[in-house]
């Protein structure tokens, strides 16, 4: 099922974005919009006005079964330094559910996080209650730890990043217990194919 999550993502969350470059933080931040109007109340309700909007003219678009959205509410790198996260993504999860999106994916950094730490407690069970839908955890997992999380009905699923970047066939690799081969950083924002597309898979490695 081709999934829509990188629209909004892209839209709400990408620091890079053209809509966020204008402003020095993520576009979604601490009050979910850089220039409130003078007369908008600063209420929850507000806060979650926007990405709301955006949700329901995707999922609109091209059908909320096949529209995803990345939450990332727990500290400043790549996220959102909200000042009441658990509050404010939590009524964000409840619009999504009334939208009817297929999942919310979040990115939860431990307080031991090795790409930016959380500054709060947990905020995945609160989005996990009140979205009520699949929630899919990111960060910092490898496959024990993914598998034990969604045993555990933490998640509903594990996305994973950097080793994706290093592993084009990290699946096998988890299925069957190789080790993870380690992305190199210089290569992350390469302006070509380079750090993309020439990492070995396992069975190339050992030939
Ligand atoms: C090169 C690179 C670019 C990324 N770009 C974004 C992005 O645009 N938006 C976003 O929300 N997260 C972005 N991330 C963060 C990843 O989506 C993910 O949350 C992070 O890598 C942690 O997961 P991991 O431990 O599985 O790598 C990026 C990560 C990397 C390495």
């Amino acid at each position: 099922m081709p999934i829509t999550s990188s629209v909004i993502r892209s839209l709400l969350f990408h620091k890079y974005c053209p809509v966020s470059l204008a402003s020095p933080a993520p576009l979604i931040s601490c009050g979910w919009s850089t220039a409130p109007a003078a007369d908008e109340p600063r209420t929850l309700e507000n806060r979650v006005r926007l990405v709301t909007k955006v949700a329901q003219t995707v999922a609109g678009a091209v059908g909320p079964e096949r529209t995803g959205i990345r939450f990332s509410p727990n500290g400043p790198i790549q996220g959102v330094d909200d000042s009441n996260p658990h509050e404010t993504f939590g009524l964000a999860a409840e619009m999504m559910a009334r939208v009817g999106l297929a999942f919310i994916e979040m990115r939860e950094p431990g307080p031991d996080g090795t790409f930016g730490k959380a500054t709060v407690p947990p905020v995945a069970p609160v989005i996990k209650e009140r979205f009520g839908g699949p929630v899919i955890l990111n960060c910092d997992y490898d496959g024990a730890r993914a598998q034990a999380a969604v045993e555990s009905g933490e998640a509903d699923a594990i996305a994973f990043g950097r080793p994706y970047i290093a592993n084009p066939d990290l699946p096998e690799r988890i299925a069957k217990g190789v080790p993870f081969a380690k992305d190199d950083i210089k290569t992350w924002y390469s302006q070509g194919p380079e750090g993309y597309v020439d990492y070995p898979t396992a069975e190339k490695q050992a030939a």
